[in-house]
């Protein structure tokens, strides 16, 4: 197929918008707003006030910058930072940073203890400087900042090869992807710009898989991505006690079932809160999942582990509770009811609930860290993030269950769909 040309003309129609501060008339007002919210708020308490401060201090930098530097910083400054921290991580470039309690260390000592040309260590040094990712002391001499001790563990900081090795070549094709498809959506897990980029027919998981460096990255990542934010079961998401725990007697074993569970992260958490719970708490996920998941930090949370495709019959029947934490967000929507149609043959009518922790992609005023992930959802999976009309289409609509509630906290934080089969089903 052809795609149209857009024009090309010699000249830039309008020369003077490109270096004009892009909206000088919202700076004395969003510098009032800044003055307000900065005054009298402990921000390592009140994380709504510290998000609404940095919206804000960002808003102020767009109004004032100008296009050609909002397009110089895009195009050349948050590339090349985003590409030399990958390198820094995996070269331990912020380890070495960190040794000896973060003393100052010379450019040639860095070089010399990474095995770098000094020619090639500096360029990215002085831009990591320039980014405020590190912290120049003196004349080629770098110390770090808590952001570069956070990149110094490579627990925390897997996200960056990650994305560099996994995520962005199907980024990198996404333009020739949709043009090939006349710019439709893509709706197959096998068949989208992430097996395209990666000239493969395996979906994401297939791949990740049978890649043990990526899967072992992608499982740090799950594990850091969310640190910081409210877990589902905080009583200002989802009230567990008043939802699941109350006027249903005491539970038994194989009461909450976490489906696609990775290694266990969220199950250890639930079973710290509620210590009442443990020993009716499974883990579901893949062979090479259970595999990797801390066996022994389980079993003494009360959790049992079990191997099961999510697409083979739910082999715990009446649970209390089915749990998918960002799973369906991975997966188009006919998978997804697949999914959901094999826990539903497993649900009690009017007792099972099952709780879907994912985004609920607002109507107005979505955070970034919900649009981006809508956006790499699509390009990996052929998927997306979900508005709650979507959510309401698909799980009822599609697999036949009844949406009790959305507890939906919004501000980029994951909220719960509670859904059940109805008695009359
Ligand atoms: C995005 S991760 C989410 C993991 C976890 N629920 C969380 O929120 O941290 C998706 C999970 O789905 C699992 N998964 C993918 N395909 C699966 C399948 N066919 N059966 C069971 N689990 C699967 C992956 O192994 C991975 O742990």
């Amino acid at each position: 197929m052809t795609t149209s040309k857009p024009a090309d003309p010699a000249e830039p129609a309008n020369l003077s918008i490109a270096s004009a501060p892009c909206d000088l008339s919202a700076v004395p007002g969003l510098l009032g707003d800044i003055a307000s919210l900065g005054n009298n708020h402990d921000f390592s308490a009140d994380r709504e006030a510290r998000l609404s401060l940095i919206e804000k201090a960002r808003s102020l930098v767009s109004a004032l910058e100008t296009p050609r530097e909002a397009m110089s910083r895009h195009i050349g400054a948050e590339t090349a930072s985003f590409f030399s921290i990958g390198l820094g991580v995996e070269a331990g470039l912020f380890r070495e940073l960190a040794t000896n309690n973060g003393a100052a260390k010379t450019a040639p000592e860095l070089a010399k203890a990474l095995g770098f040309d000094i020619n090639a260590l500096r360029p990215i040094l002085r831009h990591l400087t320039a980014m405020k990712h590190i912290v120049q002391t003196n004349p080629d001499e770098y110390a770090p900042n808590n952001f570069s001790l956070f990149l110094s563990d490579p627990v925390l900081s897997a996200g960056y090869p990650l994305y560099r090795d996994v995520c962005i070549p199907p980024m990198l094709h996404l333009h020739k992807w949709l043009a090939t498809k006349s710019y439709a959506a893509p709706s197959s897990i096998i068949d989208n710009p992430f097996t395209f980029g990666h000239q493969t027919s395996s979906s994401l998981f297939e791949f990740l898989a049978s890649h043990p460096v990526h899967n072992t990255r992608f499982n740090h990542h799950m594990r850091s991505r969310r640190l910081g934010r409210p877990s589902w079961f905080h009583p200002s998401i989802y009230p567990v006690t008043e939802r699941l725990l109350t006027g249903c007697g005491p539970l038994s074993s194989n009461q909450f079932v976490d489906v696609g569970g990775n290694l266990g992260k969220d199950l250890l958490e639930f079973s710290r809160a509620f210590p009442q719970l443990r020993g009716s708490l499974v883990l579901q996920d893949q062979a090479a999942m259970i595999g990797a998941a801390p066996g022994g930090e389980l079993e003494a949370a009360g959790v049992e582990t079990m191997v099961h495709d999510f697409f083979a019959p739910q082999p715990v029947e009446g649970a209390r509770a089915y749990y998918l934490h960002s799973i369906l967000h991975d997966w188009p929507d006919e998978q997804s009811a697949e999914i959901v149609g094999q826990i539903k043959k497993a649900m009690k009518p009017g007792y099972s609930r099952l709780l879907v922790n994912e985004h609920v992609i607002p109507s107005l005023g979505v955070s970034w860290e919900v649009s981006y992930l809508d956006i790499y959802m699509m390009i990996l999976c052929g998927a997306r993030e979900r508005t709650e009309e979507d959510w309401v289409a698909l799980l009822e609509g599609k697999c036949g269950l009844r949406v009790l509630k959305v507890w939906n906290p919004g501000n980029g934080v994951e909220g719960i769909i509670e859904c059940e089969v109805p008695l009359a089903n």
